[in-house]
C-alpha cells in the first residue's frame, strides 16, 4: 500500500488524483491533504479519505475548516491534525510514513514542500511545473544527490517519460512536445487585442485551473513545458520541438538518431498520467476510456506561430540564458495573467509585461529556495508596477 501526501488536493490535478485513489482504495492510503482556501471541498475530502493531517494556506482558513468539519458533523475524535502555512506543508511532504507526494499546488507556493520531499528521497509525482521552471537547477541537483524519483504528471512529460523507456537516452536526437494551440489557434493576431478572459478560458481540449488555461492560450504553458523537459530529461532547448496538434491525442514524441519516432497516445484525461506516476514502473487498468481505434481519426500537426505567441520563444531564450531568467519569466507571467483575468490589462499586454520584467531584472544564480523566492518576489513587484502603469494607460 502506498502512503500519499497530496499537495493541492482541491485543485484540478488534486481532485483527479483523489479519483484515481477512489478507484483503487486497496492500493493507497492518504496521509495528508494540502489545500489553499477551498475549505468546503477540503472538508468533504477529509470525510471521504480520512487523512491523518489536513493543511490550508492561512490561519483564517484553518478556522473556516474547523467550522466546516463541525457543520459536517464529524466527531472531534475523528478529525485529522489540522495545520496551516509552509512549515506544515513541508512536514506533510517529508513525514517518514509518506512514500509518494503528488505536487499539484499552483505556483511557487509549492516549491519548498516539493524540494524538501525530493531531499527526503520520496517519489514525487510532479504536476506543479513552476517547481522546475523556477528552481530546476536546485531541484534536479537534489534529485541526483538524494535518490528521489521525479515522475512527471504533466501529460507531455509523462508521455516523454514513457517513450524514453524504449531506448538508450544517448540515442535520442529530439523530444517533440505537442500543444493543442489553445482557443486562439485560428484567431488572427489583430483580433487578439480584443479577446476577453472568458474567451481565453475556453480551452478546446483540457479542463484545468485558471492560470494554466490562460497560459495555454498564450502558449506560455508550452514554453514552461520546454523548460521543464530540459530539466527532467537533460535536453538542450534546441533539441526540443513544439508542434501544434489540435486533437491533443499524441502527448509527446521521441525521435531516435536513426530517424525512428515513438509517440505516446492516450485519452485527454489527466487521470492516466496521474495513475502512471503513482504506479510506475507497474501499470494498472486504465482509469479513463481507452482510445477507440475502430473509429476513423484525423490527427493534424502544424508548426507553432512564434510571432503570434511570443511567450513561447521567450521561454526558449530564458532557458538558454539560464540562472534566474526562468524564475522571473514565471513570476512576471503569473502577475500578468492574474491582471488579465481581473480585467486590468489586455491579453496582448501579458507578453509585454513579461518581456519588460525580464529586461529589467538582472539574472542571478540562486543557490537556495530562499534565493529563488527572493528573485520571484522582486520580479512580481516589478511586474505589478508594470501592470499598474498599463492599467492606468487603459483608463486614461
Ligand atoms: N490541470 C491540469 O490538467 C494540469 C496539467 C499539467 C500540469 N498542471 C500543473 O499542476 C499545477 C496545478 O494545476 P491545477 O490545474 O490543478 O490548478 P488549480 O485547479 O488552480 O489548483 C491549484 C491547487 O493549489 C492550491 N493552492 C493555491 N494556493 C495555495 C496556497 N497558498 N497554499 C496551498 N495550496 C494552494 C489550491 O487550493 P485551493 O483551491 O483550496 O485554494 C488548489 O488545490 C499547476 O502548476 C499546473 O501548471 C496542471
Amino acid at each position: 500500500m502506498k502512503t500519499l501526501t497530496i499537495l493541492g488536493s482541491t485543485g484540478s490535478i488534486g481532485t483527479n488524483t483523489l479519483d484515481v485513489v477512489r478507484r483503487s482504495r486497496h492500493l493507497y492510503q492518504v496521509y495528508a491533504l494540502v489545500a489553499g482556501s477551498n475549505v468546503d471541498l477540503l472538508a468533504s475530502q477529509i470525510l471521504e479519505f480520512r487523512p491523518k493531517v489536513a493543511v490550508v494556506a492561512t490561519s483564517d482558513g484553518l478556522a473556516r475548516l474547523s467550522d466546516s468539519l463541525t457543520a459536517a458533523g464529524l466527531p472531534r475524535a475523528e478529525w485529522p491534525e489540522l495545520a496551516w502555512g509552509n512549515p506544515a506543508r513541508v512536514q506533510t511532504a517529508t513525514a517518514s510514513e509518506v512514500d509518494t507526494v503528488i505536487s499539484a499546488i499552483v505556483g511557487v507556493t509549492g516549491l519548498d514542500a516539493t524540494y524538501q520531499a525530493v531531499r527526503c528521497g520520496k517519489r514525487v509525482g510532479l504536476a506543479n511545473k513552476e517547481v522546475l521552471v523556477s528552481g530546476g537547477q536546485l531541484v534536479m541537483k537534489a534529485v541526483r544527490e538524494c535518490g528521489a524519483e521525479l515522475v512527471p504528471v504533466d501529460s507531455e512529460h509523462n508521455g516523454a517519460h514513457q517513450c524514453l523507456r524504449a531506448g538508450n537516452r544517448e540515442a535520442v536526437s529530439k523530444l517533440i512536445l505537442t500543444a493543442s494551440g489553445g482557443p486562439f489557434r485560428n484567431t488572427p493576431r489583430e483580433a487578439l487585442a480584443h479577446v476577453t478572459p472568458e474567451q481565453a478560458l475556453n480551452h478546446p481540449t483540457w479542463r484545468m485551473g485558471n492560470r494554466i488555461t490562460i497560459d495555454s492560450a498564450t502558449l506560455m504553458n508550452k514554453g514552461f513545458e520546454v523548460i521543464e523537459a530540459c530539466w527532467l530529461f537533460d535536453f538542450a532547448p534546441r533539441d526540443i520541438d513544439v508542434v501544434i496538434h489540435p486533437q491533443s491525442s499524441v502527448h509527446a514524441m521521441i525521435e531516435y538518431s536513426d530517424g525512428s519516432v515513438l509517440a505516446q497516445v492516450s485519452a485527454t484525461d489527466m487521470r492516466m498520467p496521474i495513475q502512471y506516476a503513482l504506479t510506475y514502473p507497474d501499470r494498472l487498468e486504465a482509469p479513463v476510456p481507452k482510445v477507440d481505434w475502430t473509429k476513423a481519426k484525423n490527427w493534424e500537426f502544424f508548426p507553432p506561430d512564434y510571432e503570434k505567441f511570443p511567450l513561447l520563444r521567450l521561454a526558449y531564450q530564458c532557458q538558454e540564458t539560464g540562472g534566474s531568467a526562468t524564475c522571473t519569466l514565471n513570476a512576471a507571467d503569473e502577475i500578468a495573467v492574474e491582471a488579465f483575468l481581473q480585467g486590468k490589462i489586455a491579453y496582448l499586454a501579458i507578453a509585454e509585461v513579461v518581456a519588460e520584467t525580464l529586461s529589467r531584472i538582472p539574472v542571478r544564480h540562486p543557490r537556495t529556495v530562499g534565493d529563488i523566492l527572493e528573485i520571484d518576489g522582486e520580479s512580481r513587484e516589478l511586474a505589478r508596477e508594470l501592470v499598474v502603469a498599463r492599467a492606468g494607460a487603459v483608463t486614461a
